[in-house]
């Protein structure tokens, strides 16, 4: 199954707004951190429901946004959740993006990154299309580390890259990013039962549950453009 067949699928059935509510948790904490200036351009690469351009937009002053997705349906939902002319959505592939040479202040991607067919030239596509001392913030929830989440791969038809913290700034590196953070943003949010009620139908233990959520949370990687 294609990126499209797969995520149109999602987008149809309201899973765009699902994943907004639950990656809200800790996107949240990433956009705040982000360096963004008034009037500067942003990225969102798998921008789904798009709630992080109308966020940035909203707290930061961010002055044209654009969410890159290669579902139409997830780019056609996150059009009709706003009608900010400054935001815009284009159907594209992490394979190629579709932006000019450093004009792009910084991007954003929340689980969405390790879905790229190819994430070493993705990362080279995101240092081509930043400015100089741009910045790309890639916040994911599936990464090696976080092994309660390596089950996921079994249920979408895509291939993941599943990549640990160390891969992940290598490969900043190599396609000529400085990596200037990494870090657990961990989830606060999610209600954790107490210890009587497990094991429930997803967690063994309480225990599992509070490493999974308030301490693997979402592995941040920030790379800065020379
Ligand atoms: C798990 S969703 C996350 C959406 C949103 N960032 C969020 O936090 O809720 C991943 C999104 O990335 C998009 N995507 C996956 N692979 C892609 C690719 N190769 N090119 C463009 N978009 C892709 C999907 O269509 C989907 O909307």
């Amino acid at each position: 199954m294609s990126v499209r067949e797969e995520f149109d699928d999602w987008a149809a059935s309201g899973r765009d707004r699902g994943m907004e509510e639950r990656h809200w948790h800790t996107a949240k904490h990433v956009l705040a951190r982000m360096p963004v200036e008034s009037g500067e351009t942003i990225l969102d690469l798998g921008c789904g429901s798009g709630y992080a351009g109308r966020a940035l937009r909203d707290t930061k002053d961010a002055g044209r946004v654009y969410g890159l997705d290669g579902s139409p349906e997830m780019a056609r939902n996150a059009a009709g959740y706003t009608d900010d002319p400054a935001v815009g959505f284009v159907v594209g592939d992490f394979d190629a993006l579709p932006f000019a040479n450093n004009s792009i202040d910084h991007v954003f991607s929340m689980e969405a990154f390790y879905y790229a067919a190819d994430p070493h030239h993705t990362l080279e596509e995101i240092a081509r299309i930043l400015r100089p001392g741009g910045t790309f913030y890639c916040a994911v929830n599936y990464y090696e580390e976080n092994v309660y989440s390596h089950a996921w791969q079994d249920n979408i038809s895509i291939e993941m890259t599943r990549w640990d913290r160390d891969q992940y700034r290598d490969a900043f590196r190599e396609a000529g990013l400085y990596v200037a953070e990494q870090d657990n943003v961990p989830d606060h949010e999610i209600t954790i039962p107490s210890a009587e009620a497990f094991p429930t139908d997803d967690w063994d233990s309480r225990e599992a549950m509070v490493e999974r959520y308030r301490e693997f949370g979402t592995l941040l990687t920030v790379g800065v453009a020379p």
